[in-house]
């Protein structure tokens, strides 16, 4: 594939809501953006097909680039976003930031007013990602990831706060 520049991402990107429909896709986008950490599939049909979540997916020419969860709980104000992946071909165009603007949006739609979420301590470009999105690194929680016969990781909790009348 030739090398996609940022304004042609841009451009040619479109985002709508995701639904148990796109499984296969994203299951195969997470398989490549996560290698041996991805969600398997029983997860990722939860978190696809469970009431009170939202995926949101961004598409080229129909294709699936990337996706977001966000889900939801109820009598809480509080979202967290669960996951956001996207595909290795299309990483540094803009488009991760485009699916953040996304888990904004529909958080402030359901009335929440702080969006929280953990990373890999170590994973540069999703700490990049939130902190470029205006999160606030909060804490440090070890142990957060366990990873079956390879011990655990350490994550960062970041938080950000919305402006909701
Ligand atoms: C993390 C991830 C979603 C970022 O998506 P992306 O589309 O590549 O990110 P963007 O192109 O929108 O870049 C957003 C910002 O992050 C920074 N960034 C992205 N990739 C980076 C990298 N590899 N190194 C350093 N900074 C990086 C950029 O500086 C950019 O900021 P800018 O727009 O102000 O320059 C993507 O790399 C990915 O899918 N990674 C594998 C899955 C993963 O780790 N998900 C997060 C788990 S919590």
């Amino acid at each position: 594939m030739t090398k996609t520049t940022r304004m042609m991402t841009i451009s040619e990107l479109a985002v709508r809501r995701g639904s148990i429909k796109d499984i296969e896709e994203i299951t195969n986008l997470e398989n490549r953006a996560f290698g041996s950490h991805a969600y398997d599939y029983p997860s990722l049909r939860y978190m696809l097909g469970i009431a009170n979540s939202v995926t949101t997916v961004a598409t080229i020419e129909g294709r699936i680039v990337g996706y977001a969860t966000v889900f939801f709980r109820k009598n809480s104000r509080i979202s967290h976003l669960e996951s956001i992946a996207v595909d290795p071909d299309f990483q540094g165009t803009g488009i991760g930031r485009v699916l953040m603007e996304e888990v904004d949006r529909v958080s402030i739609e359901r009335n929440c007013t702080l969006i929280v979420l953990e990373t890999f301590e170590k994973n540069v470009s999703a700490l990049k990602l939130y902190e470029r999105s205006g999160y606030m690194a909060k804490e440090l929680v070890p142990d957060y990831y366990h990873i079956p016969y390879g011990g655990s990781r350490n994550a960062v909790r970041f938080e950000k706060r919305l402006q909701v009348k």
